[in-house]
């Protein structure tokens, strides 16, 4: 018989309510001309059924679908990194939870990829959204400095809120979401400095708890409901 940690998968189960969505995300997801989002990084979330809803299409790409399959539709096994099918067409890209595991490397790939999604036309220009921003002022700071801001935003969240949120949600959006717009002066080499400035920054990335190291050690499928 198998002992128990060889019958682990890790299979995440994120148990985070469309409210949280639409209180980190907001109005670039409310938006009536926002029609077609990419989710990248997507695992189980509800967050695509809630917009499908409000009558917007949501593709959802995880690397780990090629093994964990998840329910429903217009879904695609994707790595964040490598988004060439997906180069366009979208109107927003976004992303939640995913950028803290991956290296600062691969955070400004992936946001190059991710800002190489969103429509660029004459008239409209797409949005990358990503939370959370764990270190939001310094990212700010850091942005002005380098004269970003007008493509990159990092805007507070938690505040005046009138979305209800669980209990256990709560200490999630407290942080910022960063906002990249695919701006026609966003050449190739601007947002490579854009996205290497951000990852470089840390602010994308989360300092590792006694939590984290639980929560990794217990993670089972269908088991694995501890808040975060
Ligand atoms: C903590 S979960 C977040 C899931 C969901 N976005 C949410 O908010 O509940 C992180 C997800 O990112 C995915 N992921 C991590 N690195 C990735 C990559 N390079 N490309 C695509 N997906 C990735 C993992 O497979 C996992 O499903």
């Amino acid at each position: 018989m198998p002992r128990a940690h060889e019958k682990q998968k890790k299979i995440e189960r994120t148990n985070k309510s469309a409210a949280l969505y639409r209180r980190v995300f907001g109005e670039v997801i409310a938006s009536d001309n926002v029609q077609t989002i990419l989710d990248v990084g997507a695992g189980d979330s509800d967050f695509a059924e809630s917009v499908v809803q409000q009558g917007k299409s949501v593709e959802r790409i995880d690397f780990d679908y090629a093994t964990n399959p998840p329910v429903g539709e217009n879904w695609e096994a994707a790595d964040a990194t490598d988004l060439g099918d997906f180069r366009g067409k979208y109107d927003v890209v976004i992303s939640s939870f995913m950028m803290q595991h991956l290296d600062q490397k691969d955070q400004a790939k992936a946001l190059q990829e991710m800002i190489g999604a969103t429509v660029n036309n004459e008239g409209y220009r797409g949005v990358t959204a990503v939370y959370p921003v764990y270190k939001g002022n310094k990212l700010r700071e850091r942005l002005e400095k380098a004269g970003f801001s007008d493509v990159a935003i990092v805007a507070d969240t938690g505040a005046n809120s009138t979305v209800e949120l669980s209990l256990q949600e709560e200490h999630l959006a407290v942080y910022s979401t960063l906002y990249i717009v695919n701006n026609k002066e966003l050449d190739d080499e601007r947002k490579k400095t854009l996205t290497e400035l951000i990852a470089t920054s840390n602010a994308l990335t989360r300092r590792k708890t006694m939590r984290d190291m639980a929560r990794r050690a217990f993670m089972k499928p269908g088991v694995n409901t501890v808040a975060r």
